[in-house]
């Protein structure tokens, strides 16, 4: 039987995957996860972990380098991967959200702002459905430090705990979209190895809906 290959966000997301699929018998190989090699299988052959960067998930899914992948909604609605996304995990719960120092400049009517972020477009689907003209500065992380510093007006940024931006002086001034972790899929691993996908997408759902 081929292995199945599944991408994992490294970062916020890992530890939480692994733990997900372990919970349903997928163990990556303990020496592996120990090391700084970025694959790692499993105990019974049956499965090959990529170990790559949220934004980078989609992409490995979508080049089928990867039959499937665990990464943020967040992620996908910034991506443009043809995917199919058959499950919600209900794990790495999370926030987008649009924050600045001085939400009183939010509130004159707007005008022309500065909104720094990593998610250019989400930023630009949010004010455009408002009609609000903005300068997007987009940046690739420490997205909190661009108003303190004078680099934009607010952000448009992720939120977890909420401690980045308290501790940055930030507050949340509208939700934006909320966030869970996804199950992506290859649309020709989908129908090639049917029977696998549909098993892993099957004891993954049930662990799911355990969760919510
Ligand atoms: C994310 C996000 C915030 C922070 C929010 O950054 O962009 O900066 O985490 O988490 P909190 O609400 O729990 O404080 P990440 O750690 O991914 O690093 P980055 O700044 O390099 O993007």
């Amino acid at each position: 039987m081929s292995e199945l290959t599944i991408a994992v966000a490294k970062g916020r997301l890992q530890a939480a995957t692994l733990e997900r699929l372990g919970r349903v018998g997928i163990h990556a190989d303990e020496e592996s996860l120990a090391s700084r090699r970025l694959w790692a299988g499993d105990r019974e052959g049956r499965y090959r972990f990529i170990f790559v960067k949220p934004v980078d998930v989609p992409v490995y899914v979508e080049h089928g380098i990867a039959d499937c992948g665990v990464v943020g909604r967040d992620v996908l609605l910034e991506s443009e991967a043809d995917l199919l996304q058959p499950l919600d995990l209900q794990l790495g719960r999370c926030r987008v959200v649009l924050a600045s120092h001085k939400p009183e400049l939010l509130s004159n009517g707007f005008g022309m702002l500065r909104v720094a972020t990593k998610y250019p477009r989400i930023t630009a689907q949010y004010f455009g459905a408002r009609g609000i003209p903005v300068e997007i500065i987009e940046l690739a992380g420490s997205v909190e430090l661009a108003p303190v510093l004078g680099l934009s007006d607010c952000i448009v940024d992720l939120v977890e705990t909420g401690r980045t931006l308290d501790e940055n002086g930030l507050r949340v001034i509208e939700v934006i979209l909320e966030s869970t972790a996804r199950l992506v899929v290859n649309r020709a691993s989908f129908q090639l190895k049917a029977e696998r996908v549909s098993q892993l997408i099957k004891a993954l759902g049930e662990s799911a809906k355990e969760e919510s």
